[in-house]
């Protein structure tokens, strides 16, 4: 047996791959915001997240220990499907939500109605210092004055010593959710067309723009677009539709970014073969470089763009695969691959219970999987995909513009970023991405050897690795990041920092389901 294991870890380090990694920032590379890897939250339940009379610790921990790696926290949306089923009553305290029953398929519906008051926006005071926030409100239900009220709240919110005094500062105000889907779910006719929105959203605006104080010299702008699919072209719903249709014209001139939303698929039970699926790099860069004519013909209108509310798959994430060590890998790649087609923000989407959710910021008392009564309450934690997000913000680093460039592999399972500070390279990431399922019975490694190319700086001469380890890819805790955990009763690290130090000439194994951080010395 042992001679057996022998033989097949030679084996298994069969393959090796040169990476060339520029020694200088290539002029190309973007620089990648701190927050690239941000949160949407599903706005029926905002108080569970944050918390009504005083904050929940537990999430501002998982916050802020993003905020301690990178020096900024996550961005925050809240918006998503409720949106566009709120209604606002000033005196509403915090939010009354109507919820349809649980199923098997979707533990944790959204909710059918929502009613909020001035103290649910208030609660945003509970986020960490200097967060950026966006705010959805109500086009769905075609009620000027509703969107009116819960604009005109938000303003107040945000113009409170509380939230003033933290820097928290609201940037966008989304006008509806998903619109293109409005001809589907019965908020519009089936014949609902983008000039028909783009009326509707420029009536809106006109309105939530007085209301909110949106003005060519305020801080907070309108996020456009936020569709759910794209035609991609300028017939149907598209940015550049929209453009076509008039969408930057009066009150959308205060539109500053737009917003896609994306999920890989619509896959409701999860399969090995399904995690694998979601995890290969070239179906990551599939659904991503679909939008590139959407990119182009934003920046071509000097707005940005981001990613506003994206994740795996429908239904909340499909079961034993959204919310598993495996989806943390394809959390990171996705993301950092998003940086080389210049989005700026990815909004990873969260709800209570949902399967695709980092955090889980309150004790559960149902499955996530199946909705079915847990054996025992399951408290705040965090998911795997959480690690995906500390290893990102360790990889950006504190300076606020660390550029990142996609390094060139030609492996179909190995992606690879290179990490530059002023010009200077300082980190690389690498992402094994074939799955290691409960079937598998190797576990084959990949070894990396690293040549440095361009001139200029001296090649480094060493690195110190930090490993995300994980047992199966399947498995849904019991993850680590350089040997630390996250897995906490309050949400912040545990353990000892473990780094390998090597010369670079060694290079490294990489194994199946593992991301390696490579800092240069
Ligand atoms: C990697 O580079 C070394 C040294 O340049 C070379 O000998 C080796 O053949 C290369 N391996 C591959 C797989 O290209
Ligand atoms: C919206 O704006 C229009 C045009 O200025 C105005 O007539 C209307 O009263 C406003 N509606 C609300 C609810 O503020
Ligand atoms: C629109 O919303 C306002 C504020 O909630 C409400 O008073 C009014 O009844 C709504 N109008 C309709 C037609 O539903
Ligand atoms: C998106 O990813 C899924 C797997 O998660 C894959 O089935 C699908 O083909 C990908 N889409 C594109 C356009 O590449």
């Amino acid at each position: 047996m042992r001679r057996l294991s022998f033989l097949l870890s030679i084996f298994s380090v069969a393959h090796a791959l040169n990476i060339s990694i520029p020694r200088l920032a290539p002029a190309t590379a973007p620089v990648v915001s701190p927050s690239l890897i941000s949160l949407s939250i599903e706005m029926d339940r905002w108080i569970d997240w944050a918390g009504t009379t005083s904050r929940n610790q537990f999430f501002f921990n998982t916050l802020d220990n993003l905020k301690q790696i990178t020096g900024s926290p996550p961005q925050i949306r809240i918006g998503a499907n409720s949106e566009d089923h709120t209604d606002f009553r000033q005196d509403a305290e915090f939010a009354q939500a109507v919820f349809p029953p649980p199923t098997a398929v979707v533990p944790y519906p959204e909710a059918s109605r929502i009613v909020v008051g001035d103290s649910y926006y208030a609660t945003t005071r509970f986020l960490p210092p200097n967060t950026h926030v966006t705010w959805g409100v109500n086009l769905g239900s075609n009620n000027v004055t509703a969107a009116v009220l819960e604009a005109r709240s938000i303003a107040k919110a945000f113009s409170s010593p509380g939230i003033k005094s933290a820097g928290i500062v609201l940037d966008y105000i989304e006008i509806g959710n998903e619109p293109d889907l409005y001809k589907n779910n019965g908020l519009r006719p089936s014949t609902y067309t983008t000039s028909q929105w783009v009326t509707d959203w420029l009536k809106f605006a006109g309105n939530v723009s007085t209301a909110a104080g949106i003005t060519a010299t305020s801080h907070t702008k309108f996020l456009g677009a936020s569709f759910a699919g794209s035609s991609h072209s300028t017939s149907g719903f598209s940015p550049q539709a929209a453009f076509q249709a008039g969408l930057l014209t009066g009150p959308g001139k205060l539109i500053s970014a737009i917003s896609q939303h994306r999920y890989s698929g619509s896959f409701c039970t999860g399969s090995g073969g399904l995690l694998q699926d979601l995890m290969t790099k070239s179906t990551i860069r599939g659904n991503l470089t679909v939008f590139k004519p959407d990119i182009e013909a934003t920046f071509a209108q000097d707005l940005d763009y981001i990613l506003g509310e994206t994740n795996s798959y429908a239904c909340h994430g499909a079961p034993g695969v959204s919310n598993t060590a495996g989806a943390a890998l394809w959390t990171l790649d996705y993301a950092l691959f998003a940086t080389q087609l210049k989005i700026s923000t990815v909004f990873f989407h969260v709800g209570i219970g949902f399967k695709y959710s980092l955090i889980q910021p309150i004790t559960l008392t149902r499955s996530t999987l199946d909705g079915t009564t847990l054996p025992a309450p399951a408290p705040a934690h965090v998911q795997p995909q959480y690690y995906a997000a500390i290893i990102a913000a360790e990889a950006i680093g504190k300076t606020g513009n660390a550029k990142i460039t996609e390094l060139t592999i030609n492996h179909a399972q190995i992606a690879g970023y290179a990490f530059y500070e002023g010009s200077k390279l300082v980190r690389a990431v690498f992402i094994n991405s074939k799955a290691y399922l409960p079937e598998s019975t190797t576990r084959t490694s990949v070894h990396l050897d690293f040549g440095f190319t361009g001139d200029g700086a001296t090649a480094p001469a060493s690195v110190s690795v930090r490993r995300l380890a994980t047992g199966r890819a399947t498995d849904v805790s019991g993850v680590t990041w350089g040997g630390q955990s996250y897995e906490t009763s309050d949400g912040r690290v545990s353990g000892a920092l473990k780094v390998e130090t090597l010369p670079v000439a060694a290079g490294l194994d990489i194994q199946e389901t593992e991301v390696v951080l490579v800092e240069f010395h």
